[in-house]
């Protein structure tokens, strides 16, 4: 028996694996699907030095697991394919140790396929669906329950301390060439406590956050095109909704990609913004408070400022956070965020009118 075999019997016993491949073009862990002559798994080998604390990793996602799939049950549905299903260990827990490093395993949902290029509205429509039912499932969940896994993710006064502590150090002597878009991230600092103060407040409920809302974390199905369920939960952890709805309208909502260096190309697109909000606000609709809705044209701002600033405190820092392949990558991604930051502003109006006729009033 190898070390792969050893691994899989943990949670599968004697079922013998014909094959292991790799799949996915996921960036955090490694990710293999393991055929049996009965059944189809995915194995995955937990990225620990992203989430130190393993077991309050995978309590979240038992969490979060269990409670769609009561809910999809409530509903009379099929719940293999609405949420991940992980297998326990002889350990009684859903990951094992073995050699120092940690593995989980769940079944791989068939029929379906991912997409890693946004290239359509449809998609995106599809994609706020997603998202929007996914919210939608928690609305009866105390998200407090959840562990807050990475601390102060999307805390953007704390990440504008961030920013302005690599400015101070100044450790690669960069600052001087950059004063135009450290002034752009200080000018919007009273934009900034704008979510925290709120939830500080409880003027925003607290929620169950995925944190990675892109394309490629959804299962659409093949036969249909539709959206199956929402995968890659690592990430899930107590925040706000207008977190997701924010950065996937961020990363969405454009044609440029992150590090487009011809800064004309970056657009911010109000047919892909009108297509995410329709689907999300479609299938969240009723679980959004009012507060919630009105904050929704401010989500994606906040969120591509934050995303902005840590690139550009990356860049002051020398790079140690955000893997770079050129010289300034992190400002050159940096200088897409503010722009699509400036694009947003100039459309804030616009957005509110969308939402405002998505949810009829
Ligand atoms: N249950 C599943 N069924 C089918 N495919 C899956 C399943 N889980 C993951 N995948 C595939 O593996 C890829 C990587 O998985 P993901 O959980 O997103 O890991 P990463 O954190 O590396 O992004 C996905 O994009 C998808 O193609
Ligand atoms: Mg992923």
């Amino acid at each position: 028996m190898n070390n792969m075999d050893n691994i899989i019997s943990q949670f599968i016993g004697n079922a013998k694996a014909e094959d292991i491949s790799p799949i996915g073009n996921g960036h955090i862990n490694s990710t293999f699907l393991v055929k049996t002559p009965h059944s189809k798994y995915v194995l995955q080998k937990i990225n620990t030095s992203v989430f130190p604390d393993v077991d309050a990793l995978m309590s979240n996602i038992d969490k979060v697991t269990h409670h769609i799939q009561k809910k999809v049950k409530e509903c009379g549905k099929n719940p293999s394919r609405a949420t991940l299903n992980f297998l326990t260990a002889p350990n009684g827990k859903k990951y094992i140790c073995y050699e120092g490093n940690y593995y989980r395993m769940y079944d791989f949902i068939d029929g379906t396929f991912t997409i890693e290029k946004m290239d359509n509205p449809v998609n995106f429509y599809y994609s706020g669906k997603a998202f929007g039912e996914f919210a939608n499932f928690f609305t009866d969940f105390d998200a407090s329950l959840l562990v807050e896994t990475i601390k102060d993710f999307h805390n953007t006064p704390k990440r504008f301390k961030d920013f302005e502590q690599a400015i101070d150090e100044n450790r690669k002597g960069r600052v001087a060439y950059v004063c135009d878009e450290i002034e752009f991230v200080k000018s919007r600092r009273d934009f900034m406590p704008l979510f925290t103060d709120k939830l500080a407040g409880n003027a925003l409920p607290l929620r169950v956050t995925h944190n990675d809302t892109k394309l490629n974390n959804i299962l659409f199905d093949e036969k249909t095109n539709m959206p199956v369920t929402v995968i890659d939960l690592d990430t899930v952890m107590p925040g706000s909704y207008l977190y997701d709805f924010g950065d996937a309208i961020r990363f969405g909502a454009t044609h440029a990609a992150e590090d487009e260096k011809d800064l004309s190309l970056v657009d911010f697109d109000l047919d892909l913004y009108r297509s995410f909000a329709k689907g999300y606000i479609e299938e969240s609709g009723n679980s959004l408070t009012d507060e919630e809705i009105n904050m929704l044209p401010y989500a994606s701002i906040m969120l591509t400022l934050e995303c902005g600033m840590r690139f550009l405190t990356d860049h002051l820092n020398g790079d140690t956070y955000f893997r770079i392949s050129r010289q300034g990558h992190n400002l050159d991604r940096a200088r897409t965020q503010f722009k699509l930051v400036s694009e947003m502003e100039n459309n804030v109006e616009n957005m509110k009118e969308i939402i405002d006729e998505l949810v009829g009033r």
